[in-house]
């Protein structure tokens, strides 16, 4: 995290930028991103698989972060993209990412988003199943134009990561049954519309150990040898995203650990490379700022909860996924030793609405700012309006300058969709 440093005066700055001056323009909540720290982070991915002297695509992972700044910052370095729905794909095109280096990944895609993704001259359509394969080829021969797919193969391995964010066990929904990708590849390069150019694999997300992605590609490698042995061609191998971060005190995925691995067992197959990284690249750019609302004493002998103006309709992670955030003050008389223990909660009317129980911060009462750490990736993406909290203001940092990336949402936006059917009663106003 280096990006993020303390000053006496400025209290914490985020590249060149107080993230007190931040606070003071647009108030809070208010999501950050380092258009610096996103740079960076790409370029050490980039020159970690380059080192290995066999070149790998990166494609971001969208879902991460489909804000279009931060997609243009990355395409401006290289990136393409994988995306999961029409909306991201269209957000990726309106980024300026080519539709030759998107690839389209998902278990559920629909025919319009089937059409959609050929009509733009997508690279490549990640299928999961035996089923979708059959309906694309439907929908392709229907518009006359051949899908370039790879099938994306569930190895049955534990990735290590939380439950809900694992997907290539046998029982996950994810990917094809090992056993049954050759014969479906074999199956695939007979049928109308279709180009099978490769294999796809994505184990899971928050990656810490690297074992499990050597043992998915040494499975991974074996079914290329199988598929060649049959005559076919296997040109691409998709070896998914999820290289995790540290949070708290976790190791970092080191990407040099991970295009060794790749390279030690894909390398010498000759196919060319991808990789679908969305938090690694993501996840440490990006903060979220609040304000403490009030600071509400507990029990006796309990620790005080202080109130914050976010909540898990904005950071969701915490409540969906008891995930750890970083909590910093924003003001440098913060710095000092972190004094008591504090429950830091929201104002949404359910207990899981809590960032972090007994974290021990500096004392910090209403009107106190701090900074929740590493929200880059699935956090401004995975806010709702719950509770009829409007979406946080969005602004990007580079260096010294600062600008608003998206403006907060307005009350009226929330009903502005809603109609109210003439039946459903007079109003009393
Ligand atoms: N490729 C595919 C096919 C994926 O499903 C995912 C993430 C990625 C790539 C990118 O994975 P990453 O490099 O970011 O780990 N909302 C959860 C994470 C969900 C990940 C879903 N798939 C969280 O906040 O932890």
């Amino acid at each position: 995290r280096p990006a993020l440093s303390m000053h006496a005066v400025d209290g914490l700055v985020l590249e060149d930028v107080p993230l007190n001056a931040i606070a003071d323009a647009l108030g809070t909540p208010t999501w950050v991103m380092s258009a610096g720290t996103l740079r960076a982070r790409y370029r050490r991915l980039a020159a970690a698989l380059e080192a290995t002297g066999r070149p790998v695509s990166i494609h971001f992972a969208v879902k991460a972060n489909d804000h279009l700044a931060v997609l243009r910052v990355l395409a401006a370095e290289g990136a393409g993209a994988d995306v999961v729905s029409g909306g991201e794909l269209r957000r990726a095109m309106m980024a300026g990412i080519p539709a030759g280096r998107i690839v389209f990944s998902g278990v559920g895609k629909t025919p319009d988003e089937m059409r959609l993704a050929l009509r733009a001259g997508i690279g490549q359509i990640n299928v999961e199943s035996a089923e979708e394969l059959e309906l694309l080829s439907a929908v392709a021969r229907a518009e006359g134009i051949d899908a370039p797919i790879a099938l994306r193969i569930n190895p049955d391995v534990d990735a290590g990561t939380h439950a809900k964010i694992t997907t290539g066990l046998a029982t996950n929904k994810f990917g094809i049954p090992y056993d049954r990708a050759a014969d479906l590849y074999a199956h695939a390069a007979g049928l109308p519309g279709i180009r099978p150019v490769g294999l796809a694999m994505h184990i899971g997300s928050q990656i810490t150990r690297m074992q499990p992605y050597r043992t998915a590609y040494a499975k991974l490698a074996d079914l290329v040898r199988t598929i060649r042995s049959r005559g076919l061609a296997v040109d691409v191998l998709d070896c998914g995203g999820g290289l995790g971060i540290s949070y708290r005190d976790e190791t970092e995925g080191a990407p040099e650990a991970l295009a060794a691995a790749i390279h030690a067992e894909l390398g010498s197959l000759g196919t060319r490379l991808a990789i679908e990284p969305g938090r690694w690249l993501a996840g440490p750019a990006g903060v979220l700022l609040s304000t403490v609302i009030l600071r509400k004493r507990g029990y006796d002998g309990m620790p005080p909860f202080l109130v914050l103006d976010a909540a898990m309709n904005d950071l969701m992670r915490p409540s969906l996924y008891d995930a750890w955030h970083g909590i910093v003050p924003l003001s440098a008389a913060g710095a000092v030793a972190p004094t008591e223990q504090v429950h830091v909660v929201g104002p949404v009317c359910e207990s899981g609405d809590t960032f972090g129980h007994d974290r021990t911060l500096p004392h910090m009462e209403a009107g106190s700012r701090l900074a929740l750490l590493d929200c880059g990736a699935y956090g401004m993406v995975m806010s709702s309006t719950y509770n009829a909290r409007p979406l946080a203001a969005q602004v990007m940092v580079d260096g010294s300058r600062w600008a608003v990336i998206r403006e907060r949402q307005e009350i009226e936006d929330l009903w502005a969709a809603d109609r109210i059917p003439e039946w459903a009663g007079a109003s009393l106003a």
